[in-house]
């Protein structure tokens, strides 16, 4: 009992995985930070205003929806946290808001980010103008082209998008420029990191900051079918969302947690973002974590058909519930997240985030491998982003 009190330690341990590795100038920053969110941000004020927040500008709670055409045709029952209704179209508003409100305590003026699928940019460009403050937003040009209206989205709503043309000019490379950027204004500016990723206290704040969403989804649960879940799943980039909903369920024995990683094309390094099931232990963007590394030991490049999901690293508390076998870990291909993307819209009138597609293609399989079974998975977001990049390059889907 008692998991999320114990993990992680002071110094953002969670086992081996974690820490904070800064360059010298951030020390004070990120001890500014942690000092802020331990006392200001579990204040009283800062939670009221926060739960005003979520109930009055957010939307929340978001409905649990039990997934009746899909469950019929699985076999099993498949139950779906419905973050795609939170405003701006995904789970990442949740921290979004709260780091932008810890951000306003701080006298912070200028929030800056890095984003893969474009969520967290619009989800941090929202709490951006919401709060009148400034906002930076950091994007590899590959996830430019195929995430355009996240693109024009953040900048509709005030943020100034910088393309990044280096390296795999993706999420990796995003995070980079992002940090190099932060580095030159960090008095001013809070680095809203997108993910339970980065240095000693993000994976710690980010997780109790998207946890609303595993209570909730605990308390609607019971409410519609008077037990716990057998199974819960949510899709693995940084794992915010996943943390979000295994908080509320990690002390509860019988259910079991799962993570849905991308097989992308293939097993070969390069082909996917497959970081549970290949990485190793390693160091990225100033934390301890299971990695995929190239040759010389250097983040490797990855590929996957969500963007979101497109990182050679992973949360620490993933890589450590991993490796304590707390959570079982599953990679999903290109082409099945694809047939899920798919299904889910003809079946049930929902159109997936591709990111979130990766965790309804693995309760498809898990629910048809194992029928009866109870699988609550958290739909992370909606994929109006993706409806260009999916139709021009692969079509409608099959019908039926
Ligand atoms: C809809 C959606 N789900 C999931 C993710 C992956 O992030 P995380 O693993 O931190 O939840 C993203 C990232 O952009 C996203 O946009």
């Amino acid at each position: 009992m008692g998991y999320l009190k114990n993990y992680p330690n002071k110094e953002g341990y969670f086992g081996e995985f974690g820490g904070a590795f800064l360059p010298p100038e951030l020390e004070s920053q990120f001890a500014e930070i942690n000092k802020a969110y331990l006392t200001l941000g579990r204040s009283a004020d800062f939670l009221n205003e926060l739960r005003y927040i979520r109930k009055h500008y957010q939307g929340r709670p978001t409905p649990v929806y039990y997934a009746h055409n899909l469950s019929r045709e699985v076999g099993a029952h498949i139950y779906l946290k419905r973050e795609d209704l939170n405003h701006s179209g995904a789970h990442k508003l949740n921290h979004c808001m709260a780091e932008a409100l810890l951000a306003k305590h701080m006298g912070k003026a200028k929030l800056i980010a890095e984003t893969g699928a474009g969520q967290h940019g619009v989800a941090l460009a929202t709490a951006a103008a919401y709060f009148g403050m400034e906002c930076e937003i950091h994007m590899g040009e590959i996830d430019i082209a195929k995430e355009s209206p996240n693109v024009t989205r953040m900048k509709l709503l005030g943020a100034e998008v910088v393309p990044v043309g280096f390296g795999g000019r993706s999420l990796k490379e995003a995070v980079d420029s992002a940090f190099q950027s932060y580095l030159g204004q960090a008095d001013t500016a809070l680095f809203a990191i997108g993910s339970v990723v980065g240095p000693h206290p993000f994976p710690l704040m980010v997780r109790d900051f998207q946890s609303v969403v595993g209570f909730e989804a605990k308390e609607q649960f019971l409410e519609m079918v008077g037990e716990l879940p057998d199974q819960i799943g949510a899709c693995i980039g940084g794992g915010s969302n996943a943390m979000g909903l295994f908080s509320a369920f990690i002390d509860d024995e019988g259910v079991c947690l799962n993570g849905v990683e991308p097989l992308g094309k293939g097993t070969k390094l390069g082909e996917h973002s497959a970081t549970m099931t290949f990485g190793k232990p390693g160091m990225i963007h100033g934390f301890k974590c299971l990695l995929l590394t190239d040759d010389e030991g250097n983040p490797a490049p990855v590929h996957s058909i969500a963007s979101g999901l497109d990182y050679p690293g992973v949360g620490p508390e993933h890589s450590f519930l991993k490796t304590e076998g707390k959570v079982n870990y599953h990679a999903v291909s290109d082409d099945e997240t694809l047939a899920a993307f798919y299904k889910l819209s003809r079946l049930e009138g929902i159109i997936p985030a591709l990111e979130s597609a990766h965790a309804v293609a693995w309760a498809m399989q898990h629910g048809r491998e194992n029928p009866g079974q109870t699988i609550l998975i958290n739909l992370s977001g909606r994929g109006d982003k993706d409806i260009d990049y999916v139709t021009e390059n692969f079509g409608f889907g099959v019908k039926g």
